[in-house]
């Protein structure tokens, strides 16, 4: 039989007032089943769920319309798409309130700072507008080449490496040597990000060997695909530039195929936050699609056919002086390794 409870036993759980639960019902939020005989409202499982979303959506300030709305779009979705969803928003929120917090904290220094006659108001603008265009460049980033539609073919297709470019045809050698350059490393008990962890080819080197690995992707197909193949691989909903987790958190962060979604400013950001997120002296290495540098993508170029060239030009392809100057700014080095004309694996340290 299933469970049922009754208001105070839900007001109890969620530490609020039985007023709070009837104001939600009277919103249409909730719709506890009543009993024909004593017309007590009765609750289900799926009205716990429902009230734990419609509280955590009040407590990052949604209006009850709003909610509505959410809830409404949220009907036919399993638990998992509705968690991931309250996944993503909460991740959202913190990372928008970071960069409010980290901005304020410039202005307060700099009101701390100055002296008499201290104008703030074009400092305050600036360091406003700053804010708001990172934030604006963290929550624009879009996925432009469809990977949900991508993840149930995406094993076959990188074998069969129909691109014009092959940019696949050295994919398992790619895998294989970024695994032994984390095992070169020689760090005991690491923990390890993996970013853009698709169907978890990588992740499963690791998961095989006992490593502590979590896998973050933005696309919930890919991390279907994933766990279905490796059902003990943990993953988790994430962006590059949103990375849903605390400061210092990883001893190594490793990619492979995916760094290359990002242009040149949003790579900027992800490298800020791949710092972020890393351990001091952590090690961050990414297999992907580079150039050494501008003028060495030129001399490529030249030898390329249009077709080749429009799939190059379809992504954003990282020029590996960029990186390196990018990763000094934050007391790391970058060594790498050629493995094919548009294959590079990079290691920062
Ligand atoms: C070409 S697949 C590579 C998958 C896997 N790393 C591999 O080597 O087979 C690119 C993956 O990166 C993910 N990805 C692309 N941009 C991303 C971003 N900004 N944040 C997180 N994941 C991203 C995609 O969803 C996709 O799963």
């Amino acid at each position: 039989m299933r469970e049922e409870y009754t208001i105070s036993q839900i007001a109890e759980m969620f530490n609020i007032t039985t007023n709070k639960i009837r104001f939600y019902e009277k919103k249409g939020l909730l719709v506890p089943i009543r009993q024909n005989d004593n017309k007590y409202r009765k609750f289900n499982e799926e009205d716990i769920v429902r009230l734990q979303s419609i509280l955590l959506y009040r407590s990052i300030g949604l209006s009850i319309d709003v909610i509505k709305n959410i809830l409404k779009n949220n009907e036919k979705e399993n638990y998992l798409t509705h968690f991931n969803n309250q996944w993503k928003l909460v991740n959202d929120e913190i990372h928008r309130l970071n960069v409010i917090r980290k901005s304020l904290e410039v202005v307060i220094d700099k009101i701390y700072e100055e002296t008499e006659d201290y104008k703030i108001k074009d400092d305050l603008l600036e360091i406003i507008k700053e804010s708001n265009k990172l934030n604006n460049i963290k929550n624009e980033w879009k996925d432009k080449w469809n990977f949900n539609g991508w993840a149930k073919s995406y094993d076959d297709d990188v074998k069969k490496d129909n691109g014009e470019l092959k940019i696949y045809k050295n994919y398992e050698l790619i895998l294989q040597s970024v695994y032994e350059l984390v095992e070169k490393l020689d760090r005991k008990n690491s923990k390890i990000l993996e970013i853009g962890v698709g169907t978890g080819n990588l992740a499963s080197k690791f998961l095989n060997n006992n490593y502590e690995i979590i896998g973050i992707d933005q696309s919930r197909e890919m991390l279907s695909v994933a766990k279905e193949k490796y059902p003990k691989l943990k993953v988790r909903l994430g962006e590059f530039l949103k990375i849903p987790y605390d400061n210092k958190s990883f001893d190594i962060i490793i990619s492979t195929y995916a760094f290359h979604h990002l242009n040149e400013n949003e790579k900027c950001i992800a490298i800020q936050e791949m710092i972020r997120v890393l351990k001091d002296n952590g090690a961050v290495i990414i297999g992907d699609l580079m150039f050494e540098s501008k003028d060495s993508e030129e001399k490529i170029l030249k030898d390329l056919s249009q077709e080749q060239i429009d799939e190059i030009k379809d992504e954003y392809y990282s020029y590996i002086n960029l990186l390196r100057d990018e990763f000094s700014k934050y007391n790391k080095k970058l060594e790498y390794t050629r493995i094919d004309k548009f294959n590079y694996i990079i290691k920062i340290q």
